[in-house]
């Protein structure tokens, strides 16, 4: 196994893709420093690989350059490179897709979306192991693979890892290597199709010129950050419910302000992810504001902070506490809030959105 080791070492954390992903260089998720900084891309399988600005061990070793037929690897500071006949990317906003399924020449391998869910290795589906367990390469942000149990690190052929943002280029890379005839699995947290790449990887196959039957591609699912996160305070989205994300960086504010009033007048539980960073401070202040327009300061609101790893924490407050705890520890980039709805009261500890059961029943 080879590993593309980056070093995160920034002490600003602000992301390049306008988000901010922790409030400190020290701060951890599962003793992994949250604070990454991007700022180079090499290749050598088919497509970038990325090292932050202190990366202390780049990866010069060519297995997977032999796997896909590439000859080599750069690690230069200020480019990227393909060794396949593949993508060059630039690790900024615009990131651009560059080859095309006819820059390569080998019979395509296969390429798996798996969701990790919440952290731990208990947490992740018998089924996402065994598929981790059967990959040649797995492609992700660095966070999410140093939460692989060793079992599957050790077994891989290589690993690929980005620190956070590259997600068009960390998405090439694996749809370039699977398309250069290895069998690889991108991660993530959770689940692939919760605001993931499941759907990203679907449209870059598209842009290349592949298909996704052309290279067996399946989505893994893994437990989703919602699901994860109810199940520590007990039973808030237990009917109709829906997520909404307050990062600005791919939905606009206003479309994301729009969303946040029609749930919360409609009485959804509504699920919030990636609530506060530094650069979105006013994102979740207006979400408190919208969310305290249409419901009762004394709703529960379930706050669960990196759910599944060392880290975690777990509160249930008040929905009137919940602006003041924008600036705490509890609430940045790892925590979900699950808002109840009228129905939502605390029993014992435990949120409680009843399904109507009682209505129908006694007991
Ligand atoms: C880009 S989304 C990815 C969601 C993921 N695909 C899922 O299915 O949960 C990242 C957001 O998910 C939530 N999240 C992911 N892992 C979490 C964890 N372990 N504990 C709490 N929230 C988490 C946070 O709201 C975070 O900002």
């Amino acid at each position: 196994m080879s590993t593309d080791n980056t070093t995160d070492a920034s002490t600003e954390t602000e992301s390049k893709c306008g988000a901010s992903e922790a409030r400190s260089a020290s701060e951890s998720a599962s003793g992994t420093a949250a604070s990454e900084a991007e700022t180079d891309t090499a290749s050598k399988c088919g497509a970038s690989s990325a090292s932050s600005s202190t990366e202390t061990t780049p990866d010069t070793g060519d297995d997977s350059a032999s796997k896909c037929g590439a000859s080599s690897s750069s690690s230069s500071s200020s480019s990227s490179s393909s060794s396949c006949g593949a993508s060059s990317s630039s690790e900024s906003d615009e990131e651009e897709v560059g080859s095309t399924v006819d820059d390569f020449d080998a019979e395509p391998g296969r390429l798996i979306a798996v969701g990790l869910g919440p952290g731990q290795p208990e947490g992740m589906t018998a089924r996402a192991r065994s598929a981790l367990l059967d990959a040649e390469h797995i492609v992700g942000y660095t966070t999410y693979v140093e939460l692989l149990p060793d079992e599957i690190t050790d077994g891989a052929d290589d690993i690929y890892n980005t620190p956070m943002c590259g997600e068009v280029s960390r998405t090439e890379e694996a749809i370039d290597r699977a398309l250069a005839g290895n069998d690889v699995a991108i991660i993530g947290s959770g689940d692939p199709n919760v605001y993931a790449l499941a759907g990203l990887a679907l449209e870059i196959i598209e842009s290349k010129g592949a298909t996704a039957t052309m290279l067996d591609f399946d989505v893994v699912p893994g437990v989703p950050a919602a699901q994860s996160c109810a199940a520590r305070v007990g039973a808030p989205l237990v009917n109709d419910t829906v997520s909404i994300s307050l990062s600005d960086h791919l939905t606009d504010m206003p479309t994301i302000e729009s969303r946040l009033h029609a749930a919360a007048k409609e009485g959804f539980t509504i699920t919030i992810y990636n609530p506060w960073s530094r650069k979105r401070r006013d994102n979740y202040e207006k979400c408190c504001e919208i969310l305290l327009e249409h419901r009762d300061p004394e709703t529960p609101v379930g706050v669960v902070h990196a759910a599944g790893r060392e880290d975690e924490q777990v509160e249930i407050v008040e929905l009137g506490e919940l602006p003041e705890l924008g600036e705490t520890d509890l609430v940045d980039m790892t925590t979900t809030l699950l808002v109840g709805n009228e129905d939502t009261y605390v029993w014992d500890d435990r949120m409680v959105t009843p399904r109507g059961y009682e209505t129908k029943y006694d007991y």
